[in-house]
């Protein structure tokens, strides 16, 4: 008798219907405006080599007016969907990773309106450059939890808008782009093997896109502070030496939860903020170099959007395949980075 009370309470906690994601399309979207490293050279005291050789960037692309984070989003958005196949009304969320929204109060609900997605909830999420990781896994949670079935993630900046195109210990690095995957639920597998994510405001200060704090009054003595923001501050080496301790870190952990060896991994996807960032995770995780996606000569650092776009990049060019194991970081501001192990499709 007891025994089968014990198995009635273990078979009572498992749950035979769980669901998993697998990964359906994937798009994106970059400003036809290229700016190039001589280009800079002609604003700020630097050089082609300079850069080239301390970045590995060679151009990157600049929004114009118009082409904002709304409407890049929406490019990426509609490529993905093109992939995957969908009928837009079958749709049920859409969330946003940016932190450059065309409006402050979010821009997903207008790329939504724009896709004619109107069965989906749309949101913004913001963790600067593991922003498209940390919604990759936020949108997972709500497919594997059961309550929505396909859903889009953008990661979306324009962080032109932003930079301080007179310092050029940060303006040489970022660029403006926009990428997204189409996810769906499934009880056949789960593609989305393992993840993990950190953050630590102590060391928040060597990233910041800061509100300016002006001070200005109402009336009489009531004050209020303007809506506003600095540009980009960044203390360029102390996010280096973050990165290129945390990431291998955050990934051997997860490696070892999963069960899995970095010889399993198929494609090393990171955040592309520099060459050398890349190549040194990559030599810490015993991981050569024709396994790791790198399109940051072209684009640079386009915060939420890298990882999508060097992804789209490589499944359009058949270099991603069916089944490939992609093990992916993010990381900056915050300080915020995180991993996940994924199998494409
Ligand atoms: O999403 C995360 C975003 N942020 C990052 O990923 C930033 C990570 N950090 C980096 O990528 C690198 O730290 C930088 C590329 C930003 C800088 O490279 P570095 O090798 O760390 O250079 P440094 O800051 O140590 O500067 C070396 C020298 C300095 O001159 P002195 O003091 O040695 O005479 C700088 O003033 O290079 C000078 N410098 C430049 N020279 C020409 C700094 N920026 C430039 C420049 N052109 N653009």
């Amino acid at each position: 008798m007891t025994n089968i009370s014990n198995l009635k309470t273990l078979l009572e906690g498992i749950n035979f219907n769980q669901i998993g994601v697998s990964f359906k399309g994937s798009g994106s979207y970059v400003p036809d405006q290229i700016l190039t490293n001589q280009k800079i050279s002609q604003k700020v005291n630097t050089s082609n080599e300079w850069i080239k050789s301390r970045t590995g960037i060679s151009e990157r692309r600049i929004s114009s007016l118009g082409d904002d984070v709304t409407e890049m989003g929406y490019k990426a958005a509609l490529t993905a969907i093109e992939m995957a196949n969908w009928d837009i009304k079958t749709i049920d969320l859409i969330v946003l990773a940016t932190s450059t929204p065309h409006d402050l109060f979010g821009s997903a609900p207008s790329i939504q309106a724009k896709l004619g997605a109107a069965n989906a909830v749309a949101f913004d999420l913001t963790a600067a450059c593991s922003g498209f990781l940390f919604a990759l896994i936020t949108t997972s949670q709500f497919l594997k939890g059961g309550s929505f079935k396909r859903a889009i993630v953008i990661g979306a900046d324009q962080l032109s808008s932003f930079v301080d195109w007179n310092d050029r210990r940060s303006c040489i690095l970022f660029g403006d782009g926009a990428g997204a995957l189409a996810i769906e639920a499934t009880n056949e597998c789960d593609n989305l093997i393992g993840f993990d994510m950190r953050t630590d405001g102590e060391r928040g200060s060597f990233l910041n896109l800061p509100s300016k704090n002006n001070k200005d009054s109402i009336i009489d003595n009531i004050n209020f502070s303007s809506g506003a923001f600095s540009p980009i501050q960044m203390n360029g080496q102390e996010v280096y030496k973050f990165a290129v301790r945390e990431v291998p870190i955050i990934l051997e952990k997860l490696f070892k939860k999963m069960n899995y060896t970095s010889d399993e991994v198929d494609w090393l996807v990171l955040h592309q903020a520099n060459q050398r960032i890349l190549d040194s995770v990559g030599d810490r995780l015993k991981i050569p170099g024709e396994k790791i996606l790198s399109n940051l000569e072209k684009y640079g650092n386009t915060s939420a959007a890298t990882i999508p776009l060097v992804i789209d990049e490589a499944i359009r060019n058949n270099r991603i395949k069916q089944n490939d194991i992609i093990a992916t970081s993010g990381f900056g501001a915050g300080l915020s980075w995180g991993a996940a192990l994924i199998k494409w499709g």
